[in-house]
C-alpha cells in the first residue's frame, strides 16, 4: 500500500511496511477496549503518527482530533522521547521502589513536580496510569483519616457522568451507567450526586438557584445524609471529559471547595484529562482555582509516549503519611511505580510543552476552535452548546435547540462521515462531539477539523 507522509512541510511517498488484510486478520485475536465483536471487523490499522496526523495500513490518513484517548499532548511522531526512553533503557529501564531503592528519572520527576502544581503540594506517587491513580487516592483518602483515629470515614462521593476509570473502586466512582451494567455489584460506599451540568441540569433545582449552586447543595445533601463523619473524600474531574465534556457552571467549584472544608471531606481533582496543558493553563485546578487535597494524573504527563500516572498529595497529607508508626505503613505500591524510562521520558514531555509553547498554542488553537465549533452551532438547527476551554472542546448533537434534547444516532452518523472525510472527533453521551486534539496543532489543521465536521454535518442530513 503507497501512503503519503508529510515529514518537516515535505511530502513524501513510502509503502507500508505491513500487509493490511493479514493485520486485520491477526487483531481478530485480540480483544479491544470497549469491545464489541460488532466492531472487531472495522478496524482502522494506526502504523504511524506524525504532528496531529495519523497514517493507517490501507492508506488513510486521518487527523486526530482526540489526540489518542485525550493524551498525546506533544503530538505524534516527536524523536526526542524515543531517544530519551532508549538511552534510559540502556542504563536502566527500571528498578523495584519498594525496599528502599530509588531511581535518577523519578527522583527528578518528583522534584521537577514539587510545587508546580500548587506550592503547598510537594510529594508524588507515581502509578502507569489513570485508574491506578484513583485507586491509589481513595486508598490514601482512607488512610490519612485512619491514621487520625477517624476510622469510620471511608466513604467516597463523586460526580454522575464523572469517569475515573475502570478498575473496581475506580468504575464505582465513575457515574456513567454503562460501564457498571454488566459487572455489578459496585463496591460499597460509592456515592454520587449531580454533576451541575450548566446546559441539562440533572438534579432538582430550586426558584432562583443558579446550576452551581444546586449542584452543590446536592453534594452538601449527600454529605449530611450519609453522615460527614463517614465520608472520606470527594472526586471531580475539573472539566469532565468523558462524560460529555461539560465545563462546569460558574462559582461550582468555590462552592464544593467551601463545602468539603467544611464538612471534613477531601478534595481530590482528577486532572487525567485536563493536566499538562490540555486546557491552556498546566492544569485545570489552574484555570478553576481548584486547591485539592489530593490532586491524580496521568496520560498527558507522557504525551501518552509510555504509561505514566500519579497521585500528587498536599503537605498535610504527607506530613500523616511520614509520621505514620512503622506497623502502620502505607502499604500500597505497584511494580511498576517510578518506571525509570517513563519517568525519563515525562521529564523531557514537560520540557517540550515548555520550550515549544504549548501551553500557548493550547489557548490561541483552543479559542479558535470554539470559534469554528460556535460557528457551526449557528449555521445547523441541530447543533448546539458549543464549549471548550483550551484544546478541549465539544458541542451536542439535539433533536431541536428548544428541546435540548440529544440525538446519539445522529451524532454517531456524524462521527463516522468525519472520519470517512479523514476527522477523528469522538461522539459521547449525550449526543456530545468531543475534540482534544495535540496541542502542537496549527490554524490549518483547526480550520480542516472544524469545515470537515461542517461538511459532515450537512451529509447527516444538518
Ligand atoms: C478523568 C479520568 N480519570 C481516570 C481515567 C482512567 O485512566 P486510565 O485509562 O489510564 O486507567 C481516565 C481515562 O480516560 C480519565 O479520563
Amino acid at each position: 500500500m503507497l501512503l503519503a507522509i508529510v515529514e518537516n512541510g515535505e511530502k513524501r511517498l513510502t509503502m507500508s511496511a505491513y500487509n493490511h488484510a493479514t493485520l486485520i486478520e491477526q487483531d481478530q485475536h485480540q480483544m479491544h477496549g470497549l469491545h464489541h465483536p460488532s466492531r472487531a471487523k472495522n478496524i482502522a490499522m494506526i502504523e504511524r503518527g506524525d504532528g496531529v496526523w495519523l497514517y493507517s495500513t490501507d492508506g488513510k490518513k486521518i487527523l486526530d482530533a482526540m489526540a489518542g484517548l485525550w493524551n498525546v499532548n506533544i503530538g505524534w511522531g516527536n524523536r526526542e522521547l524515543p531517544k530519551v526512553a532508549y538511552d534510559q533503557m540502556m542504563d536502566l529501564p527500571y528498578n523495584s521502589g519498594f525496599a528502599g531503592m530509588s531511581n535518577p528519572p523519578s527522583a527528578m520527576l518528583a522534584d521537577k513536580l514539587a510545587g508546580f502544581f500548587r506550592p503547598y503540594m510537594n510529594f508524588t506517587y507515581f502509578t502507569s496510569g489513570g485508574s491506578e491513580s484513583t485507586e491509589t487516592s481513595f486508598k490514601t483518602a482512607r488512610f490519612y483519616w485512619r491514621q487520625l483515629g477517624r476510622t469510620e470515614k471511608t466513604k467516597i462521593i463523586s460526580r454522575l457522568n464523572g469517569y475515573h476509570g475502570i478498575t473496581m473502586a475506580a468504575m464505582s466512582a465513575t457515574g456513567i451507567s454503562k460501564y457498571h451494567t454488566m459487572f455489578g455489584p459496585l463496591v460499597d460506599g460509592f456515592i454520587h450526586v449531580p454533576e451541575g451540568n450548566p446546559y441539562r441540569y440533572n438534579g432538582d433545582m430550586r426558584e432562583g438557584e443558579t446550576v452551581a449552586q444546586a449542584a452543590a447543595r446536592a453534594l452538601e445533601e449527600a454529605i449530611i445524609r450519609e453522615g460527614p463523619e463517614t465520608v472520606a473524600a470527594f472526586i471531580s474531574e475539573p472539566v469532565m471529559g468523558a462524560g460529555g465534556v461539560m465545563i462546569p457552571d460558574d462559582g461550582y467549584f468555590d462552592l464544593v471547595q467551601a463545602i468539603c472544608k467544611k464538612y471534613e471531606v477531601l478534595f481530590i481533582v482528577d486532572e487525567v484529562i485536563c493536566g499538562f496543558a490540555r486546557t491552556g493553563e498546566w492544569f485545570g485546578s489552574h484555570v478553576y482555582d481548584i486547591h485539592p487535597d489530593i490532586m491524580q494524573f496521568a496520560k498527558g504527563v507522557t504525551s501518552g509516549y509510555i504509561p505514566l500516572g500519579g497521585m500528587h498529595l498536599s503537605d498535610e497529607i504527607r506530613d500523616v503519611v511520614l509520621n505514620a508508626p512503622a506497623d502502620q505503613s502505607w502499604m500500597h505500591g505497584f511494580t511498576y511505580s517510578g518506571h525509570a524510562a517513563a519517568c525519563a521520558v515525562a521529564l523531557a514531555n514537560i520540557d517540550i510543552i515548555e520550550r515549544e509553547g504549548m501551553l500557548e498554542n493550547s489557548k490561541t488553537m483552543g479559542a479558535r476552535l470554539l470559534d469554528g465549533l460556535q460557528g457551526l452551532a449557528d449555521e445547523f438547527p441541530n447543533i448546539d452548546n458549543a464549549r471548550g476551554v483550551g484544546l478541549l472542546a465539544a458541542f451536542d448533537v439535539v433533536k431541536s435547540v428548544e428541546s435540548r434534547e440529544p440525538d446519539e444516532p445522529t451524532a454517531g452518523v456524524i462521527s463516522d462521515l468525519a472520519l470517512e472525510m479523514g476527522v477523528r472527533a469522538r461522539p459521547l453521551l449525550g449526543g456530545t462531539i468531543a475534540f482534544s486534539p495535540p496541542l502542537c496543532i496549527t490554524a490549518d489543521e483547526v480550520d480542516f477539523v472544524v469545515n470537515t465536521m461542517g461538511d459532515a454535518i450537512t451529509r447527516a442530513g444538518g
